[in-house]
């Protein structure tokens, strides 16, 4: 009897999640530790009221909202269940028989999943040496079967950003028939000016595709929101892979809420990257070379050590983000949640 089941799903990574300990210290997720901003919690409330009804399929206030906010026309903004699933969808919609996306590795674990459930090959290009995109590399990576190259800019676990020098190369060297994808989830994060804002850029380009999402900075992990923004008819061909009513009212309320909480999202902001400046500063200490980072987490690169530090925080009541034989992210937390991590790599450097 055939199996009715596709083989190579088995084979897929599976998504690893933070781990949930009651009371530890999560600095696992890259969430922003303040709780949702101002506004938000009522705008659930309210929405609780009319559960009972489907949500807008069309996400047409949030999606409005957002388009005069980026000066673009609504029809190149498409919302989704989280960017994660946006992802999956906009490969979906390039998926054909041989197709290849182009990603740097190691980078968001999501990539390989989404590319693979997709029937697209993925083409993993390693990071340099100092834990950034490889651009040349993945230039020479680009065939005729390459549908996407992805730039996760900062990139998820290692933590930096990729230039305007660095994107304008890209844009230069790539057909227009190639989609140049930017996952900026951690945009708001960023405070070297030679990182652009890839929507402000490049919009323009008939190639270029942008992810952002309200889960980091605008504190709505829990929610599942996040945006596309894209040329028309791939917004629309993308569009046509997210599950009807994917986005739900409370969800979009929430996003209104907090875009109009924006001077707290801000401050915010600049109390992680004050933060992460002062921890990062301290880790080096103990790791030298810990990467870079325009992002809320940083990047360990303990290597063979990964797991057996993230075991010595969680006996500390510390959860940290291992990758087995490669490193371990770090998120920028409270100061005392940093200061915690921070005397958990003292004691494990000098042990
Ligand atoms: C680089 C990157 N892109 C996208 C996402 C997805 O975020 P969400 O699905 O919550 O919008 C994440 C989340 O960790 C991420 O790190």
């Amino acid at each position: 009897m055939s199996d009715p089941l596709r083989e190579d799903l088995a084979s897929i990574p599976r998504y690893v999640p933070g781990k949930a300990i009651p009371d530890a210290v999560k600095i696992s997720s890259n969430e922003v530790p303040y709780g949702p901003l101002p506004g938000v919690v009522e705008a659930i409330t309210e929405a609780a009221e009319n559960v009972h009804r489907y949500p807008d399929l069309g996400v047409v206030e949030l999606r409005g909202v957002l388009a005069e906010r980026l000066g673009l026309p609504v029809e190149r903004i498409v919302t989704g269940t989280g960017s994660v699933a946006l992802i999956g969808h906009l490969m979906q919609a390039i998926a054909r028989p041989g197709s290849e996306v182009v990603y740097s590795w190691r980078s968001f674990e999501a990539y390989p999943i989404a590319a693979t459930v997709a029937g697209l090959k993925s083409v993993q290009v390693p990071n340099t040496p100092d834990h950034r995109h490889d651009i040349d590399a993945m230039l020479a990576a680009v065939t005729p079967a390459t549908r996407a190259i992805v730039i996760c800019s900062p990139n998820n676990p290692t933590g930096p950003a990729v230039t305007a020098d660095e994107l304008d190369r890209v844009f230069a060297a790539v057909p227009e028939d190639v989609l140049v994808v930017i996952d900026e989830a951690y945009r708001e994060f960023v405070t070297d000016p030679a990182c652009p804002n890839a929507v402000e850029r490049y919009a323009s380009r008939r190639n270029a595709v942008v992810f952002r999402t309200f889960s980091k900075a605008w504190g709505l992990a829990g929610l599942r929101v996040g945006y596309m923004v894209a040329r028309p008819d791939v917004a629309d061909a993308v569009s046509r892979c997210v599950i009807p009513f994917a986005v739900n009212t409370a969800a979009q309320r929430a996003a209104l809420a907090a875009l109009r909480a924006e001077g707290e999202m801000r401050r915010r902001v600049a109390l992680v990257t004050s933060e992460r400046k002062r921890t990062v500063t301290a880790a080096r200490e103990f790791v030298p070379d810990v990467p870079d980072t325009q992002a809320n987490f940083f990047w360990l690169p303990l290597g063979e050590r990964a797991v057996e530090f993230a075991a010595h925080c969680e006996a500390r009541s510390i959860l940290v983000r291992p990758f087995a034989g490669d490193g371990v992210r770090v998120t920028i937390g409270l100061p005392e949640e940093n200061d915690a991590v921070l005397e958990a790599l003292r004691a494990f450097i000098e042990a």
